[in-house]
């Protein structure tokens, strides 16, 4: 199976994290998150351990939320004593209101409102991960007024191609995120931060790429990093305390992805990064990096009923669910590729269908040529795995359909994290 906490039982019944998903669609109904709380944990925890023998106890991974926020998950980040990297008030509200300590969060996003950052002043938290000037001015003018100095990075842009998709690029010179490096407008940016009366520079910030494969991008990008801290050395007299490198671990969809080895990536970068310190006579800087998808997405499962089978003779045959790209909109975005499962049986006689959503429109698929029983029909379960990261998250209500629950499964228990959206939710807000 694609991953380890996905079985079938002697009957050809699928199982995730031990338990029957058809039993658990019977429960909670579908379409339905599934989320196994053992591989999140078991996740934070090979970050935790490669992190302290790669860096020591200062270092820190920082879960990137945007993957999947709900109050539970940053419940569970709080116990697993990691950091949260946020880039929204509702993003930090969730946080704080699950009880996770503010000063372990980090705040990033371009689009920073005033309201954001007075908001996130108020709330204590921990850094501000600054995308630009305008960002750096204000910031620092809404710090003067409480008097405090606000611990900020600074985002940069190295200028490199992490040989992912387009829309997940944020390496390259010419990005919306972060200030670049090599027209020279990145040292003028850290020389505004040192001169800002309100804020305190701690280090930087930079991240190139998401579902990052390419063994070499995090090495090319510290290279490119110490560069510039050598010149923020020469011109300031600027030490870097902390280099964020941001997050990027790509995970395994299909059978024919790679299986990234982090943790022997991650010592690798370690190696690499002292080398560099040494070269360049730096005290190695405190190391922060931001994975989401590598911790939420392998935890995650999607499970449908299937609501109606056209088979086109001489065309395709549709298996149309009750869920689409409203709860997983990455196939029509980015064409990504999932694994789908007949979760009541497998074996027999198979077909290929394109797996279909609900929505009004043709290219509402979640993901096309998938191959089932041949036999498939209205009432059966249809499961997606992988999809713990930037499904939920991105979920809409386009059509107004309800986002579905997340049901969290632990020990051969399961709970619910977040209720399903019904009819009176969707009309919350309507007046
Ligand atoms: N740090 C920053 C500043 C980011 O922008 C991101 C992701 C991360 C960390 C976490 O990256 P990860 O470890 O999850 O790759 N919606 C897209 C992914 C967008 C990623 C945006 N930034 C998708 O569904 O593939």
């Amino acid at each position: 199976m694609l991953t380890s906490n996905i079985a079938r039982d002697e009957n050809g019944s699928l199982l995730f994290a031990g338990q029957d998903v058809c039993a658990l669609a019977d429960r909670f109904g579908t379409p339905l998150y599934l989320m196994d709380e053992a591989r999140i944990r078991e996740n934070c925890r090979m970050y935790q351990n490669a992190f302290r023998k790669a860096f020591g106890d200062a270092a820190l991974p920082l879960y990137a939320g945007k993957a999947c926020a709900f109050r539970q998950m940053y419940r569970i980040m709080a116990e697993e004593g990691m950091g949260v990297d946020a880039v929204s008030r509702g993003e930090i509200h969730t946080a704080l209101s699950a009880g996770f300590p503010a000063s372990r969060i980090w705040f990033h996003g371009d689009g920073k409102t005033d309201e954001d950052i007075r908001y996130a002043l108020d709330k204590g938290v921990g850094c501000f991960v600054v995308d630009g000037p305008e960002e750096l001015e204000a910031l620092d003018a809404e710090a003067g007024k409480r008097g405090i100095r606000q611990k900020v990075l600074l985002r940069v842009t190295p200028g490199i191609d992490p040989h992912t998709y387009e829309a997940v690029n944020t390496g390259r010179v010419d990005v919306k995120f972060g200030v670049p490096i090599g027209t020279g407008q990145a040292l003028e940016f850290v020389g505004a931060a040192l001169n800002a009366e309100h804020v305190e520079l701690d280090g930087l910030h930079c991240h190139v790429g998401s579902m990052v494969f390419d063994e070499t991008v995090f090495e090319d990008t510290a290279d490119l990093m110490f560069a510039f801290m050598r010149e923020l050395r020469e011109k300031f007299g600027y030490v870097t305390g902390t280099l964020n490198l941001g997050g990027g671990y790509g995970v395994r969809y299909v059978e024919a992805d790679k299986q990234a080895d982090i943790p022997a990536r991650i010592a690798a970068l370690a190696e690499h990064l002292r080398a560099l310190a040494a070269r360049a006579s730096f005290p190695m800087p405190v190391i922060l990096m931001e994975p989401g998808r590598s911790i939420v997405a392998d935890a995650g499962m999607t499970v449908y009923t299937v609501g109606s089978v056209k088979r086109i003779p001489g065309f395709k045959n549709h298996v149309i669910v009750d869920g689409g790209m409203t709860d997983n909109p990455r196939y029509c975005l980015y064409r990504a590729q999932y694994t789908v499962l007949h979760a009541e049986r497998a074996g027999g006689e198979t077909a290929v269908f394109d797996l279909a959503g609900r929505c009004c429109e043709s290219g509402d698929i979640i993901q096309p040529a998938v191959t089932l029983p041949a036999d498939t029909r209205r009432g059966d379960r249809i499961a997606v795995c992988t999809t713990g990261a930037y499904n939920y998250s991105m979920a809409s209500n386009y059509n107004r359909l309800g986002r579905p629950p997340v049901v969290m499964l632990r020990e051969g228990e399961s709970y619910v994290a977040v209720r399903r959206e019904g009819l009176d939710e969707l009309c919350a807000l309507d007046l």
